[in-house]
């Protein structure tokens, strides 16, 4: 046979393999989404989430410890507060239940990394992203709500906030509240381009936060769009945004690569709760691999061009890498 090109050559082996490898990646990109809730040496499992708990803080310190020792050190926290209401008190509050998570993270484990998640869902009544006027999230009133509960989240501990919430104008808004009180250096992550999406619910039984009315579809995007995400990927760098996120990862990859090419910021993909239950349910089934599945999975959103992913597999994914699996 007269061939001169052969793409096998380069297939002959492990070692030649991993040196012609486009996607690398190490664990300095992960970030784990953990839950914090009230009370005391508790633990449970959220049902739609095989292996994930929600946390309370003492026993959190055992899962960060753990993360640590996998070589994961930064986390994002979410908190089940004891009370929810209107105005979404708990979020903004300086004892509120992420605050003092934060805290006692810096306190015990001042190495790991520490991100808020700035929202209103988990704390307001109503489960909606805002505050309400009528049966309508008012954006602009919002924001100073926003901006507050960044700010505790940052007094309390956190290295670096991210809203998600999908608001206009909340990062400029959190940038200024920041900035007046001395944190200039404290980075900003997007959630620049976060869709509306299925792939959220596990999440929402896990902090109890489903929308009691309507949906998220008001400030959510519509997942038809890509040029759209840029359109908010490019308003959040100019208001101050230091990273931008896409929301959710496996079905979104081309939205990924859109804003690798139209921005110069750091690209961060969420591998979302739903992404992760899917994955859990068909390997207890026994249909597919889970191991071979998840590497697979992450190695996607970096191909797609993420620099950070945030994954509950974030544990599982270090060890893989730790055996060569991928990295
Ligand atoms: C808060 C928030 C949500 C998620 C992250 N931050 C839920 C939502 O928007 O309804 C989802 C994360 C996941 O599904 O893992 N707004």
């Amino acid at each position: 046979m007269d061939m001169t090109q052969r793409p096998r050559r380069l297939r002959y082996g492990a070692s030649l393999r991993k040196m012609v490898r486009e996607t690398r990646m190490d664990k300095s990109a992960l970030i784990y989404p953990a839950f914090v809730m009230e009370g005391e040496n508790q633990r449970e499992e959220i049902p739609s989430m095989e292996g994930q708990y929600r946390y309370t803080v003492d026993q959190l310190m055992y899962k960060i410890e753990e993360l640590l020792n996998a070589g994961v050190d930064k986390v994002m926290l979410f908190g089940i507060p004891d009370h929810k209401d209107e105005w979404g008190s708990g979020a903004y509050d300086e004892n509120g239940i992420v605050q003092k998570g934060f805290r006692a993270i810096k306190e015990r484990f001042p190495e790991m990394y520490c991100i808020g998640d700035v929202c209103m869902c988990e704390y307001t009544s109503h489960g909606h992203c805002g505050i309400l006027n009528g049966q309508e999230v008012d954006n602009d009133r919002t924001l100073d709500y926003l901006a507050r509960t960044a700010l505790s989240q940052v007094e309390a501990g956190a290295d670096m906030v991210a809203p998600s919430d999908m608001m206009d104008g909340r990062v400029a808004a959190i940038r200024k509240l920041l900035d007046a009180n001395g944190h200039q250096n404290t980075p900003i992550m997007s959630y620049a381009v976060k869709y509306a999406s299925a792939f959220y619910g596990p999440f929402r039984e896990a902090a109890g936060s489903a929308p009691s009315f309507g949906d998220r579809k008001s400030y959510q995007m519509d997942y038809h769009n890509r040029r759209e995400g840029v359109k908010e990927a490019l308003l959040d760098i100019e208001e101050g945004a230091d990273i931008l996120m896409v929301k959710p990862a496996m079905a979104f990859g081309d939205v990924i690569r859109e804003l690798k090419e139209t921005t110069h910021v750091p690209i961060a993909a969420y591998n979302v709760s739903g992404e992760y239950a899917m994955v859990k349910a068909a390997a207890g089934q026994g249909f597919v691999d889970e191991t071979a599945i998840l590497c697979e999975i992450a190695v996607s959103a970096f191909r797609a061009g993420a620099d950070i992913y945030l994954t509950y597999f974030a544990e599982e994914l270090a060890r893989c890498m730790d055996k060569g699996y991928i990295g």
